[in-house]
């Protein structure tokens, strides 16, 4: 693959600096274009630097483009791993296919993604708790105004050193149940990583964070009353010994550390159920007791205890505001197998060599 040097390198963030999150980016990027004619071409690894875009490109007014999130853990002998990256992959071209954009080859991206790590190993923080995180991202670039599918479109990769995703770190996080903005609906875009559902957020989660919440708790859009997830994360709660997630019912990202703890707890014996969980049903568990953890999973936010919730102006506090058991042992087993303290028994480490 093509390597177009730079002539001078970034200065990396001292060790022991506040990584934060997305706020420090590498020396280098992977990118490839589409056009109609030649397909997914031009695959290279060039300088992370400013690109410019006529003000008519098409993702800036109709938000046609998608990305992921993944994270590279360096392990103890020094090799570098990626998180279940096939999955990534998978479910970016199953969000392609929603917004219209053409299939990328994963062969092409995977190894894009393998010697752009390489080449940024030194990037890698590894202090307890940070990562490489990886954004592969897709918008569209085809210059016009007309509201349809893009001609045009350009891939890229950019990596970011970061630190844990909230700032308060592992410190649980508090939510605020949204019954009146929707992130999204049955037949709408909720279970694609597209650009315009964050878009969508945005207004709810400052109205939450203005009132002292680290995010929202969205609720499903017909009736307000089914839990869905919380945008940066999807959720979990311990009611009464059983461990219960919001189904996959078309307006939830199905996330990939979501599928990796149900794998975990299962295997372990727990009881699961994927299932309509209603807002009811978890503010009467924090009620009477039988609420006894909730936490959020994702890449960037990893496994996130959830202490506080607030629904319709009454607060619940979980499990006194500390995190619990079951929330403890995934976040081990999982940030485990991510840095190579524990043996990869579910094979989910992509060792880059
Ligand atoms: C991730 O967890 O990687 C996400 O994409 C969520 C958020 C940072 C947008």
């Amino acid at each position: 693959m093509e390597i177009i040097q730079r002539n001078v390198l970034k200065e990396k963030p001292k060790k022991g600096t506040a990584l934060g999150f997305g706020r420090f980016f590498t020396d280098y990027m992977f990118t490839m274009k589409y056009t109609a004619s030649k397909v997914w071409h031009d695959a290279k690894i060039e300088p992370n630097e400013p690109k410019s875009f006529d003000l008519a490109t098409s993702v800036f007014h109709y938000a046609q483009g998608i990305f992921e999130g993944m994270k590279a853990f360096l392990q103890p002998d020094g090799e570098i791993a990626v998180f279940r990256p096939e999955e990534n992959w998978a479910r970016m071209n199953r969000s392609a296919a929603r917004m219209c954009i053409p299939q990328f080859p994963v062969e092409t991206a995977q190894k894009g993604l393998e010697t752009l790590l390489k080449l940024e190993k030194d990037w890698i923080p590894n202090e307890k708790g940070t990562a490489l995180y990886i954004r592969p991202t897709i918008v569209a670039t085809r210059i016009m105004l007309g509201v349809h599918a893009s001609t045009e479109y350009l891939f890229f990769i950019i990596l970011s050193p970061v630190g844990s995703y909230y700032a308060h770190g592992l410190e649980p996080t508090k939510l605020l149940v949204e019954d009146f903005y929707v992130r999204s609906s049955i037949g709408g875009t909720g279970e694609a990583k597209c650009l315009g559902n964050y878009a969508a957020s945005m207004k709810a989660a400052e109205l939450a964070e203005e009132k002292g919440f680290d995010q929202v708790l969205w609720l499903d859009s017909n009736e307000k009353k089914y839990v869905e997830e919380v945008g940066s994360m999807n959720m979990f709660f311990v009611l009464d010994g059983e461990v219960v997630t919001p189904a996959l019912v078309g307006s939830i990202l199905p996330g990939i550390t979501r599928k990796s703890c149900l794998q975990v707890l299962k295997e372990k014996g727990y009881r699961v159920s994927e299932r309509r969980i209603s807002i009811d049903e978890v503010v009467e568990g924090a009620r009477n007791g039988t609420l006894q953890e909730a936490f959020g999973t994702g890449t960037a936010a990893v496994i996130s205890p959830v202490g506080f919730i607030r629904y319709r102006e009454q607060d619940y506090t979980i499990n006194n505001g500390k995190m619990g058991t079951i929330t403890k042992m995934l976040y081990d087993t999982i940030t485990g197998i991510q840095y190579g303290t524990l043996p990869d028994d579910y094979g989910w480490r992509s060792i880059i060599r």
